[in-house]
C-alpha cells in the first residue's frame, strides 16, 4: 500500500475520534477513501485528486467549495485537512462549521512545515476550548469539541472584486480565498498582457491554460472590443475549484465567450485551438516543482491547429524555451525583463 501524505496518515492514526457522520474537507490524496471503511462526505478542490475519487459504497464525493453535495448540519465529525494559503483555512473553517451538525466535533490536522502551529490562532478563534490530541508524521492534529455555528456558507459572500487594467483596458476579476494572486493582477500575467495588445494573436478561438480568476481570457476579449475587433472565444481551464468558480464570475461580468471548465493538466480539454495563451503553475507546494508545465509543453501541440501559436509567460530562469522548440515549434522572445519572459511558439 503506498504513502499517503503525512496528514491522511495522522489522520488514520486517529480515526478513533471519529464519531457518527465523516466529512472530510481538503483531501490531496483520493487513496485515503478506501483506507476508511464506514465512508461520509469528501471534498477536494482539486479537480485531479476529485478525478481519482473510487467509486466506493459510503462515500459521497463533492469538487470544491460549490458543490450540491455539501450540505448543512449533515456531519457529526468534520476534519479539515490544513490549506496553503492561510486565508483558505479561514474559508474551510466556515465551511466545516455549516456542515457540522448540533454536538458535532471539528478536527484539523496539518503539517508542522505547513504551518500548523500558527494556524491553530485561526481555529482557535471559532473553538476557544480546541486541544491538540496527537503530534505524529510530522503534523499536529487538534479537536474542538465545540464551536461557534454558522447558519449559512454564502461563496457570493466571500467573493471579492478587484479592478485590473492594462493597455488602457479594465475588467473586474472575482476572487475567493486560496485563489492565484488575488487582490491583484501579478506582474507575469500583466506582461502577458502587454504582449497581447502589442503583438496580437491571430483571430480564433483560444485557450487560457492555468487561467486562475479568468482575467488573461476575458480582458483579451474586452481588449479586442475595444480595439473594434469581434471578441473570439477563449475556453479556460484550472485544477483548482475557486479558480473555476472565479473565472466564471469574472467571464460572466465582462460578457465574455468561453467554457470555463475544471482540468487536471489538459485532461477535461478536447479541441484544437488557434491559440493557447498560458502563465502555467510552476510552484506545488513547499518546493519549485516544474513538472506539471513540462508535462503540459509536451501535450499542448496536440490541441493547437498547425500554424497556431502558443504564448506563454514565465518566470526568466525556468527551462521552458527549448522544451517549446522541441515540443512545438519555433521559439521567439516576445517580451523579456530580469523576472519574466513571454515566449510565443508557432506549431509546426
Ligand atoms: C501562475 S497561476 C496563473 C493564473 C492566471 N492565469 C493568472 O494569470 O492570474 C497558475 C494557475 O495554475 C493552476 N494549476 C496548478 N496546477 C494545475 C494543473 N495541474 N492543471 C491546471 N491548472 C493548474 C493553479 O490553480 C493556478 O490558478
Amino acid at each position: 500500500m503506498s504513502a499517503l501524505p503525512n496528514a491522511h496518515e495522522a489522520l488514520l492514526r486517529n480515526r478513533d475520534l471519529i464519531r457518527g457522520r465523516l466529512a472530510l474537507i481538503g483531501l490531496s490524496d483520493a487513496a485515503l477513501l478506501s483506507r476508511l471503511p464506514a465512508g461520509g462526505l469528501a471534498m477536494t478542490e482539486h479537480a485531479g485528486v476529485f478525478a481519482q475519487f473510487p467509486v466506493l459504497k459510503g462515500w459521497l464525493p463533492a469538487f470544491g467549495y460549490d458543490d450540491q453535495a455539501l450540505q448543512s448540519a449533515s456531519a457529526d465529525t468534520v476534519v479539515v485537512f490544513l490549506p496553503k494559503a492561510r486565508a483558505e483555512l479561514t474559508f474551510r473553517l466556515e465551511l466545516a462549521r455549516w456542515l457540522a451538525d448540533d454536538g458535532a466535533r471539528l478536527i484539523l490536522i496539518g503539517e508542522k512545515r505547513e504551518g500548523i502551529a500558527g494556524a491553530v490562532r485561526q481555529l482557535k478563534e471559532v473553538a476557544p476550548d480546541a486541544a491538540k490530541v496527537d503530534s505524529a508524521r510530522h503534523c499536529q492534529v487538534w479537536l474542538a469539541e465545540s464551536f461557534t455555528p454558522v447558519s449559512a456558507f454564502d461563496l457570493e459572500a466571500w467573493m471579492q472584486w478587484h479592478a485590473v487594467e492594462c493597455a488602457g483596458v479594465n475588467v473586474d476579476v472575482a476572487g475567493l480565498p486560496g485563489i492565484f494572486s488575488d487582490g491583484e493582477l501579478d506582474d507575469g500575467t500583466a506582461m502577458l498582457l502587454r504582449s497581447l495588445a502589442e503583438q496580437p494573436l491571430s483571430r480564433g478561438h483560444a485557450l487560457d491554460f492555468a487561467c486562475g480568476a479568468g482575467v488573461i481570457g476575458s480582458w483579451l476579449q474586452c481588449w479586442q472590443q475595444a480595439q473594434g475587433i469581434e471578441p473570439s472565444p477563449v475556453d479556460a481551464v484550472d485544477v483548482q475549484s475557486q479558480a473555476v468558480i472565479c473565472a466564471k464570475a469574472t467571464y460572466a461580468n465582462a460578457r465574455a465567450l468561453g467554457d470555463v471548465v475544471a482540468s487536471d493538466g489538459l485532461a477535461g480539454v478536447t479541441r484544437k485551438y488557434r491559440a493557447i495563451v498560458t502563465n502555467p503553475p510552476f510552484h506545488a507546494g513547499v518546493r519549485t516543482d516544474i513538472s506539471m508545465t513540462e508535462r503540459f509543453l509536451q501535450q499542448a501541440a496536440v490541441h493547437l491547429q498547425p500554424g497556431g501559436e502558443l504564448r506563454l509567460v514565465a518566470n526568466s530562469f525556468l527551462p521552458y524555451e527549448a522544451l517549446m522548440a522541441k515540443c512545438i515549434g519555433p521559439v521567439t522572445r516576445l517580451q523579456s525583463d530580469k523576472r519574466f519572459t513571454v515566449y510565443s511558439a508557432r506549431r509546426r
